[in-house]
């Protein structure tokens, strides 16, 4: 029986991924356990340690962060103690206990400057206190678990889905509300469904249990494509319009990062170089205009809007 921990679980990721391991039941050996924030705070190591120590999990995915990538720079020590410190004290119980730790990161580790797909191997240099903190928490797995085959870090970028807080959801508000939005098309790279990133998950779970193949150190997972997020909300107007999920009257107008002012700073390009996730895992990759459909279908099945 492979014992998976997952932490995060009622999160955006966590939710899709839970999902997808409780129907995964019936045909492979694992068993859950999914405790939320107020059973198990990262934040406290005595916490981390007793649970890794009690539990004995095979595998734990760290999907617990602090994503609201504006908020971050103003409450960075918060911001840092669970997107960096809190994966030391999982990474240091599991170094201790024994087990896997599979740590999901972000594009937002890299400055944006180059031209072409990030490597899993690029050096990174995050611009703002979210992408400094992940940063950190990916040195800690390299660090501590990497050296002993024990941990691996799984890049992921604009991860969308149909619940919790994601630009897909955003867009999918103001088409119902306003006549006219305004989206950046200056910035490039890629969505990622949630679906997308529990299958790749589980699959390098399945793959290093069942076939004893060596973990890698670091993957990067999105859907196929590049984008811009203008491109993405034509796409969820154009689609949810299509598949009668309301009636739209919103026109969207492509604006410039520069006149859209945030408070953190996000870089101009974060597309993910997927290869290692087709080479390694032999996961094919769909592309990312397929996969915002499924999660539009998924709403439209769930009746969600
Ligand atoms: N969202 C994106 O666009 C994006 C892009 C690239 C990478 N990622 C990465 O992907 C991963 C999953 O992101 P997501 O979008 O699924 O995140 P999410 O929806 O914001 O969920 C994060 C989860 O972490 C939990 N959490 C926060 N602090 C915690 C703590 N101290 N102890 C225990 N749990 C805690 C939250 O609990 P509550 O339910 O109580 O809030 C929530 O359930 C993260 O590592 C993130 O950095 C996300």
């Amino acid at each position: 029986m492979i014992k998976i921990l997952l932490i995060g679980s009622k999160g955006q990721f966590g939710i899709a991924f839970r999902e997808l391991l409780i129907n995964r039941t019936k045909t492979l050996p694992i068993q859950i356990f999914a405790p939320e924030r107020k059973e198990l705070d990262i934040c406290n190591e005595q916490a981390c340690n007793s649970i890794i120590s009690n539990l004995n999990p095979d595998w734990v995915v760290n999907a617990a962060a602090f994503t609201d990538v504006d908020k971050a720079e103003e409450s960075p020590d918060l911001a840092n103690l669970i997107n960096g410190i809190a994966p030391i004290y999982l990474a240091n119980a599991l170094s201790k206990n024994g087990g896997k730790l599979i740590q999901l990161s972000t594009d937002f580790v890299f400055d944006g400057k180059k031209s072409t797909p990030y490597n899993t191997f690029d050096k990174r240099n995050p611009i703002n206190i979210y992408g400094k903190t992940k940063a950190k928490g990916e040195i800690a797995v390299e660090e501590i678990l990497h050296p002993k085959g024990q941990g691996t870090i799984v890049r992921t970028s604009w991860l969308m889905s149909p619940v919790r807080k994601n630009f897909l959801l955003t867009i999918l508000k103001l088409i119902k509300d306003q006549k006219k939005i305004k989206v950046v098309s200056d910035q490039i790279g890629c969505p990622t469904s949630t679906f997308t990133l529990s299958e790749v998950v589980l699959k390098i779970i399945t793959d290093t249990t069942f076939n004893s193949n060596k973990l890698e150190p670091y993957f990067h997972c999105c859907d196929e494509g590049q984008t811009n997020w203008y491109e993405i909300a034509v796409k969820i107007s154009l689609l949810a319009n299509k598949m009668g999920l309301f009636e739209i009257n919103s026109e969207i107008i492509p604006i410039k990062s520069s006149e859209y002012i945030t408070i953190a700073k996000r870089p101009k390009y974060s597309l993910l170089n997927n290869n290692i996730i087709k080479e390694k895992l032999n996961y094919k990759t769909h592309k990312w205009e397929f996969k915002i459909k499924e999660i539009l279908n998924y709403l439209l099945l769930k009746k969600i809007t």
